[in-house]
C-alpha cells in the first residue's frame, strides 16, 4: 500500500527554536553635552545624537543601548571593546582616524567663543594671554593650545564643557571655547549667567562622525547604511529640525 506521511509526533519540537540572543551594540556617549547628549530628570540619555543613532540603528536592523561614558577615556573604551560605537559630538580629525574608524559625517560644527556679556573680547586672537576654559582633549582644547602654546598656564582644562562654562560665571576664566551647538544651547538655557557668544572666521569647519574600533568594517557599514537611510526617508531632517530649527 502507499505510505502515509508520518503524522507529526505528539511531542513536536517547539515551533520556534529558542531565539538566538540578539546582539545589542553598546554605544558610549559623554552625556554632559546638551543638546547632543545629556541625561534627563529620569536619568535617561537623550539628545540629537541619541535620536540619530537610534533611528539609524533601526534602519540598519540592529539593536543599540547607550552607556554614559566620560569623555576622558571614551576613545579607549572602544579600542578595548567595552563599547562598540561612540556617538558624542565627536569631530572627525586626521589624528583620531589613526585609532578609530568614523561613519560618514552626520553634523557640521565649528568652535564658538563664550564670554561674559560685558567682556571686551572681540575675536579669537584676543585670547592669547587670557584665561580660557575648555573641555580637556576636545577640538576646543586643540585650538586654544595652538594659540597659547602647549605649556601655557592660562588654558584651564575641565572634564566637561558645562564645568568650563560654570567656571566663567565665577570669573575663573575669561572665555570658553567649545562647539557652537553646545555653547549656544548653554547660553540660551542659562540666562542668569549673562554670557554672549563670539564667532570667529579663523575656526575651521568640523564634522561629527560615529566612531567604531579601527577595522570594524562590518558595524561601520551597518551604521553608514542606517545613516543614509534616515537621510533618504526624511527622518534625519525631522530630528535636525526638532533640535535646531529649520
Ligand atoms: N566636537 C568636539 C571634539 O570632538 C567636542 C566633543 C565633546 N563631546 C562630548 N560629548 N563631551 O573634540
Amino acid at each position: 500500500g502507499k505510505q502515509e506521511p508520518a503524522a507529526p509526533a505528539a511531542t513536536a519540537p517547539a515551533a520556534t527554536p529558542p531565539a538566538a540572543a540578539v546582539k545589542v551594540y553598546v554605544v558610549g556617549t559623554d552625556a554632559a553635552y546638551a543638546p547632543f547628549e545629556s541625561q534627563n530628570e529620569k536619568g535617561e540619555i537623550v539628545g540629537f545624537d541619541i535620536d540619530v543613532v537610534k533611528a539609524a540603528a533601526q534602519k540598519a536592523g540592529i539593536e543599540v543601548k547607550f552607556v554614559n561614558t566620560p569623555w576622558e577615556g571614551i576613545f579607549n573604551s572602544v579600542a578595548q571593546g567595552d563599547r562598540d560605537l561612540l556617538v558624542s559630538a565627536i569631530t572627525i580629525t586626521p589624528e583620531r582616524k589613526q585609532t578609530l574608524d568614523f561613519s560618514a559625517p552626520y553634523f557640521d560644527a565649528q568652535q564658538l567663543i563664550a564670554v561674559k556679556s560685558d567682556s571686551k573680547i572681540a575675536r579669537f586672537d584676543d585670547l592669547k594671554k587670557l584665561k580660557v576654559g575648555v573641555q580637556n582633549g576636545t577640538t576646543g582644547d586643540e585650538v586654544i593650545t595652538k594659540l597659547q602654546g602647549k605649556d601655557s598656564p592660562n588654558v584651564k582644562r575641565f572634564e566637561s564643557t558645562p564645568l568650563a562654562l560654570k567656571e566663567m560665571e565665577g570669573g575663573g576664566v575669561d572665555a570658553v571655547v567649545a562647539d557652537n551647538g553646545v555653547v549656544v544651547h548653554y547660553v540660551a538655557n542659562n540666562p542668569g549667567s549673562k554670557f554672549k557668544t563670539i564667532a570667529d572666521s579663523t575656526f575651521a569647519a568640523e564634522q561629527y562622525g560615529i566612531a567604531v574600533k579601527k577595522g570594524n568594517a562590518e558595524l561601520l557599514e551597518k551604521i553608514n547604511k542606517g545613516l543614509a537611510g534616515i537621510r533618504e526617508d526624511g527622518t534625519y531632517t525631522k530630528i535636525y529640525t526638532q533640535y535646531f530649527g529649520a
